[in-house]
Order: structure tokens, then sequence, then C-alpha cells
């Protein structure tokens, strides 16, 4: 039996406190992130919230204003410390794949390989196509394949050096949406086989919760929360993230027991205790039952029907609106009457942890589909 190995333990990747502005915006806000080895992990936000930026930090192209990157247990950014990108061993895959167009795919894919002797480098280019699925295809130029094929050129270019880090930028989101669950599919097998720790980078939260086994959630700058895709679902520490993660409704409760608060729905268990007198209550539409009652607390304003479900939407008396997720059968009515009980305990958020006011707001979506024959 050999020795256990120190290094096992290390993250594949510290960030401590990182930090980083462009004029007056600041991209990215005191972020410290750990990478376990061998995982894959997804960075998740909206749209500016400076998901780049930090895929540039660690890569190296971008200096960052403050703070630590460790790759591999190595400091590669930190005071007085700033390894060159082409010496973090870190592979990049863009959004647009930068494949050079009048190289050949072999030529492509060798190309982080040049300290490699000739034959050796063959042969890894080799090996690296076979893993991607791209053997005998060497020869083609970029323009030849297909859009899912360049995206694994891409990848196999940036898997080739046996990077510490693999980072992808939106990988996905130049492939047509029919192309894109087949493709990531595959690049989630192809990183498996590859032992590759790698971050990715999306905002698409679906594609987030279904891709990796580690899910960090950025909003403006900051980072939210980081955890598996079922505790991120489950248990959201941050409104922003109860509400950018899934379908929630947020209702105002107040403090009534240690697990307790009341609603505009009544009182309901909650799943932590509850901290402040004033809390945020998230609400999942699946977690709403509803009930033809003429007495109800509501009124179903809209129904979607999409066949597998259905989003039926109940304006409460008191102005909030709230969404149930339901199965196919059309038993409910718009116009009904209908009583609302909540499976399960609900999350509560400290009111003041976000200064967004908890409001009635208007119906969303229009109703689909309201009469069967
Ligand atoms: N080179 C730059 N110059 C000025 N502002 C930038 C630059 N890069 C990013 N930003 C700004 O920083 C914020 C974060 O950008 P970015 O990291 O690209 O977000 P994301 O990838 O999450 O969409 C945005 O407000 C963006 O406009
Ligand atoms: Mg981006």
């Amino acid at each position: 039996m050999s020795a256990p190995d120190p290094q096992a333990s290390l993250p594949a990747l510290v960030c401590a406190g990182l930090r980083k502005s462009f004029g007056g915006t600041i991209a990215v806000d005191h972020v410290d992130l750990e990478v376990p080895r061998g995982s894959l992990t997804s960075l998740l936000g909206p749209s500016g919230c400076g998901k780049t930026t930090m895929l540039r930090m660690i890569a190296g192209l971008i200096t960052p204003d403050s703070g630590r990157i460790d790759i591999d247990g190595r400091t590669v950014t930190g005071p007085r410390v700033s390894v060159p990108p082409e010496r973090r061993n870190v592979g990049l895959v863009f959004q647009d794949y930068a494949l050079f167009p009048h190289l050949s795919v072999g030529r492509n894919v060798a190309y982080g390989l040049g300290n490699l002797p000739r034959r050796q480098r063959a042969a890894r280019v080799d090996e690296v196509l076979e893993l991607v699925g791209l053997a005998g295809l060497s020869q083609r130029l970029p323009a030849a394949l297909s859009g899912g094929q360049q995206q694994r050129v891409a990848l196999a270019r940036a898997l080739a050096p046996s990077p510490d880090l693999v980072l992808l930028d939106e990988p996905f989101s130049n492939l047509d949406a029919a192309l894109r669950a087949t493709v990531r599919e595959e690049v989630r097998g192809i990183l498996h086989a590859a032992e590759a720790t790698a971050i990715f980078v999306t905002h698409d939260q679906e594609e987030a919760l279904s891709l990796t086994d580690r899910v960090a959630v950025m909003h403006a700058g900051r980072l939210h929360q980081v955890a598996d895709p079922q505790t991120l679902y489950t248990k959201p520490t941050t409104r922003f993230v109860a509400e950018f993660v899934g379908e929630a409704d947020v209702l105002p409760g107040r403090r009534a027991g240690q697990y307790l608060v009341d609603t505009p729905i009544g009182r309901l268990p909650t799943t932590e205790p509850v901290g402040s007198a004033a809390v945020a209550v998230m609400i999942r539409p699946e977690s709403l039952r509803l009930r033809p009652r003429a007495q109800g607390v509501g009124e179903v304003v809209a129904i979607s029907y999409f066949g597998h479900d259905q989003l039926v939407q109940v304006r409460l008396d008191n102005g909030f609106l709230l969404r149930a997720r339901r199965g196919p059968r059309l038993d409910i009515e718009r116009g009904d009457r209908v009583e609302v009980q909540v499976d399960g305990p609900v999350v509560a958020f400290d009111a003041d942890d976000d200064p967004r006011e908890i409001a009635p707001r208007e119906r969303q979506e229009p109703a689909v589909l309201t009469a069967v024959s």
C-alpha cells in the first residue's frame, strides 16, 4: 500500500477575498471560493454578476485588485505573486470555442503541447481526440465540423496538457436547444473520464443543477451560496438564491415560535429556527396544494397547461399572488375560489437580509388554457 498523498486533500482551487472593479463598477466583491479536486462546480448567476471576471482572474488573464488565488496548493495570484496564464496549468473553453480556423483539428488540439517531443505530442492528440469521440477527424478544419463537434475540439484542446483545472465559460450558449442537452451530457462524461476538476460558468439554473455536483451562486459580484443542487433548492440561504434557483413566491411573515411563522396563508412550520420578528417566507409552486372551496382564501386567476403539469395562479384576498404546480388533471377552473395548503416546512429569510419590499405582485403570465370540454 502506498503512503497517503499529502496533496490529495488539498482543494484544486482556493480563492480568498477576491475583488475586482472596473472604473466605478465592482465586478467581483470579496469572493471566497474553494473547489475540491475532481469536482465539477458551476458558477451560476445572472448576466453581469461577475462570472467571467472570476474565470479571467483564475486563469491569470486579469489581475484582481486584492485577494489570493491558489491552484493545487500553489499561490498563483497574491501580494507580490503573479504567475502568467501559460504557467498556471489551467485549460480554458470559451463560449465561441475560439478555435484557430486555419489549423486542422489535430493542430488545434496540439496547441498547448509545444514542449512535448513530436511523437509524444501526436500520441497525446490521438488520445484526447479519442476521449472526446473525434478519433479520425484530426485532419479536418474546424469549419467542416458541426457546432457540437467544434465544442468537443475546444474541450480536447483544453484537456490535452492535463490541466489542474478546466474553466468553461458558458460553453453551450452557442448551441441550439435540441443539441445543448446532448452536448452537455457528453461534456460531463468527458470531464469525468478525464478525472478533471472543472468550473463551469452558466446563467441557466437548470443547466447548473442538472450538470454539476456543486453550484456556486453569484449576484452583483458577491457569492451567495455554494452547495449541492438539492441543498441549494431546498435550503437557499438568501432570498436571491431562492428566487433565482427554481420558481419561488415570497410572502411576508412574522415569527410565531422558534420554528413557526405567521403568513397570509396561515401559520407554517419552518426548516430552520426563525431569526428575526419580520421574515420573508419562500413558497415553491410544487409545495402548494389547492382545494376548491367557496370560503377559500383566494381565487384562481390563470392556468397555464403544459400537459405533464400545469401552473395555477391564485390571487389571495389580500392581493398576494401564489403559483401552484399541479399534475395534468384539470380539476380546478379559472374563477374558482380555493383553499391553499403548503406541503412540508418552509424557508424563512430575515427580511432585512434583502431590502426589497414584499408587496403583492401583478399577474406575470397570461392564461394559456382555461376551458376544457
Ligand atoms: N473589461 C471591462 N471593463 C469594464 N467593465 C467590465 C469589464 N469586464 C467586465 N465589466 C463589468 O463587470 C461586471 C461583471 O461582468 P462579467 O464578469 O462579464 O459578468 P458575467 O460574466 O457574469 O456576465 C459587469 O457590470 C461588466 O459590465
Ligand atoms: Mg460572462
